[in-house]
């Protein structure tokens, strides 16, 4: 019996910040493709608890610990991979610098927030090219951007000037490497309810996920009334590095829920 192929089985991956949140999904997701996962994250415990978690569900998950921002981490996370895997020819940025603040930010702020949104991001994108044969690479990138990319959020100016850095990024790489055969787009998620979102909803607005779900000014700007879980962004992102996605390139993905349709 045939059956379909999303040409990801056999491949290796690196997921940057995938040591928790959407990056824990979207290495999960991998794994149950049949990809092999580098985990390239500066947390060292929580990737360690994630490799030890993919171990006792039989697969091997390679985790390198570093900041995106450090020129050695990137080279040693990209090159130094398992001697029995292949090359890696899928990548994941979603390592990012979460600095929220207007315009009383200060150089220090502004380094903060983009050193590892746009400057690792493109350390990390260098060093997966310097890799890949000169053509017919067969080669996809995502990289993660957010709905602060495309709208104006009060207090927002340093991530969202960042993430709609992601997206300039996105559309210039798709064009330097699609002769090569790589392909490049990002994903624009609006809020995922991961552990950092739980707390701030908690700590900050006092609301957990069902009353905050229910607020007009935090789950009803979406047009579906709630935010996502981690899985639902992983999928699309997934989606965008395998074959079935073979003639998408230098685009953005909403993965929104209707946020921004209105
Ligand atoms: N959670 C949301 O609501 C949401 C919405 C839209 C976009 N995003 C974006 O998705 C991405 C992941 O967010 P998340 O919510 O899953 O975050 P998270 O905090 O759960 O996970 C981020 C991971 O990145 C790692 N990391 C951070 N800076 C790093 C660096 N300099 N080098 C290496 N690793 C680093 C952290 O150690 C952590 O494991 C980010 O780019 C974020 O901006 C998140």
């Amino acid at each position: 019996m045939k059956r379909l192929q999303r040409g990801l089985s056999g491949r290796t991956a690196v997921v940057t910040g995938g040591a928790q949140g959407i990056g824990a999904a979207v290495v999960e997701r991998l794994c149950l493709e049949g990809c092999h996962v580098v985990v390239f994250d500066k947390s060292a415990d929580h990737g360690r608890a994630l490799r030890e978690a993919w171990r006792d569900n039989g697969y091997t998950v390679h985790l390198s610990v570093g900041d995106v921002t450090d020129p050695a981490a990137v080279q040693a996370a990209v090159a130094d991979t398992p001697p029995d895997w292949p090359r890696p020819t899928l990548l994941v940025n979603l390592a990012a610098g979460f600095v929220f603040k207007g315009i009383e930010a200060t150089p220090a702020d502004w380094q903060a927030a983009l050193e590892p949104t746009i400057v690792g991001l493109s350390l990390v994108t260098r060093e997966f090219v310097a890799g890949l044969p000169e053509r017919n690479a067969d080669a996809a990138i995502v990289n993660m951007a957010s709905i602060s990319a495309h709208i104006a959020q009060e207090g927002y100016l340093t991530y969202n000037t960042s993430k709609a850095a992601v997206l300039g990024f996105t559309r210039c790489m798709a064009q330097e490497l699609a002769p090569r055969g790589v392909r490049v787009n990002s994903v624009s998620p609006g809020t995922v309810w991961n552990a950092n979102n739980e707390r701030y909803h908690r700590e900050a607005l006092g609301l957990d996920r069902a009353a905050a779900e229910a607020a007009p000014e935090h789950g009803g700007k979406f047009l579906l009334n709630r935010f996502a879980d981690p899985a639902e962004v992983a999928a699309p992102i997934v989606f965008l590095l395998s074959s079935e996605a073979s003639f998408i390139t230098g685009t953005d993905l909403r993965v929104d829920g209707g946020y921004l349709a209105v």
